[in-house]
């Protein structure tokens, strides 16, 4: 079996496209939605993700805007930032570029986001009603993950999904999103990671596999099922001397190996990756519309 390519770029140019569209009906009504990020230092790969996540917003008609503080910034200055977006009507939604400066304290960061302009979907109130499955903001990682499986006709409903990785950010709230009681979900869900005795086993009886360990090609053919889907959230540099840069990404699944047995694969690049700037736009305009989902 050859496995089809899951198409993160045209499945998200496609979420985009609709996006522009809800946007154009806000502004009809007077609605000029708007993103606001926090970022605190001068970490590269986070000026690059915001870059990225305000050229999207420009792309999908969203005003948004970059606070750049200094690294050396103290708590009580950085929560006081967030607290000004809070109540200021022109942000929709907020979101904290993380990593912070060791000298912070995240969590406390966190909490002091509104929790209708946590368009991350990151403060324990949202996490909290996305594990009840009740309206909130879903983080935009995992989120990205259920669309691409929905859009490409594999609805996780009734399958058996095995995610390697129960990070914060991307297993458990996929976890929370695919276990619901909902449209779009009721998975049955089995999550692996570091201490899981012999990985190998419960890989093999994935339906959907879903790969986010930071792990470069750690998911060998002989750990997926001929048929399965996968999604490879991994995103690592790998030395490569044939590259201007010196290096290239790659996921976290060894792809050439897998998608002879997959019936559907991600690449890296070109998978996940575009979904996540997408998924945070989507909640961008559910909190200008007012609402979540
Ligand atoms: N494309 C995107 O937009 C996007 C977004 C977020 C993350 N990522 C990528 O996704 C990957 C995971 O990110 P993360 O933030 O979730 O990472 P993380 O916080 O480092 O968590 C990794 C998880 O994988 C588990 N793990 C690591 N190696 C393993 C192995 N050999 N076998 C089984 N489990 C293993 C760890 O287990 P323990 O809990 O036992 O340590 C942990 O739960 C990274 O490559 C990251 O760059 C991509």
């Amino acid at each position: 079996m050859t496995a089809k390519i899951i198409d993160g770029r045209a499945i998200s140019q496609e979420i985009r496209a609709e996006l522009r569209e809800r946007v154009d009906a806000l502004k009809r009504r007077g609605v000029e939605p708007g993103l606001a990020f926090v970022l605190v230092g001068e970490d590269p790969a986070s000026l690059s993700y915001v870059a990225s996540k305000n050229q999207g917003a420009a792309e999908v008609g969203i005003n948004s805007q970059t606070l750049q503080i200094p690294g050396d910034t103290s708590q009580e200055q950085v929560v006081e930032l967030v607290r000004r977006l809070n109540l200021d009507p022109a942000w929709h939604g907020i979101l904290v570029q993380l990593p912070l400066p060791s000298s912070l304290s995240e969590g406390a960061v966190i909490n002091a986001i509104a929790v209708k302009k946590d368009v991350d979907g990151i403060h324990p109130a949202n996490i909290g009603r996305l594990l009840r499955g009740e309206p909130t903001f879903k983080p935009a990682t995992p989120s990205g993950v259920q669309q691409l499986l929905l859009r490409s006709g594999y609805d996780p409903g009734g399958k058996h999904v095995v995610i390697c990785g129960r990070s914060n950010i991307v297993g458990k709230p996929l976890a929370a999103i695919l276990m619901q009681k909902a449209p779009g979900a009721n998975a049955t869900v089995t999550v692996c990671h570091t201490r899981t005795l012999d990985l190998a086993n419960m890989t093999l009886q994935a339906d959907i596999l879903v790969a986010a360990m930071g792990a470069a090609r750690a998911i060998k053919d002989d750990m997926v099922r001929e048929g399965a889907v996968v999604i490879d959230v991994g995103n690592n540099r790998v030395e490569d001397a044939s590259r201007k840069s010196g290096f290239r990404l790659v996921g976290d699944v060894d792809y050439e190996g897998v998608a002879d047995k997959a019936a559907a694969i991600t690449p890296v690049p070109g998978g996940v990756g575009p979904m996540t700037v997408t998924m945070v736009l989507y909640n961008t305009v559910l909190a200008a519309e007012g609402r979540f989902e």
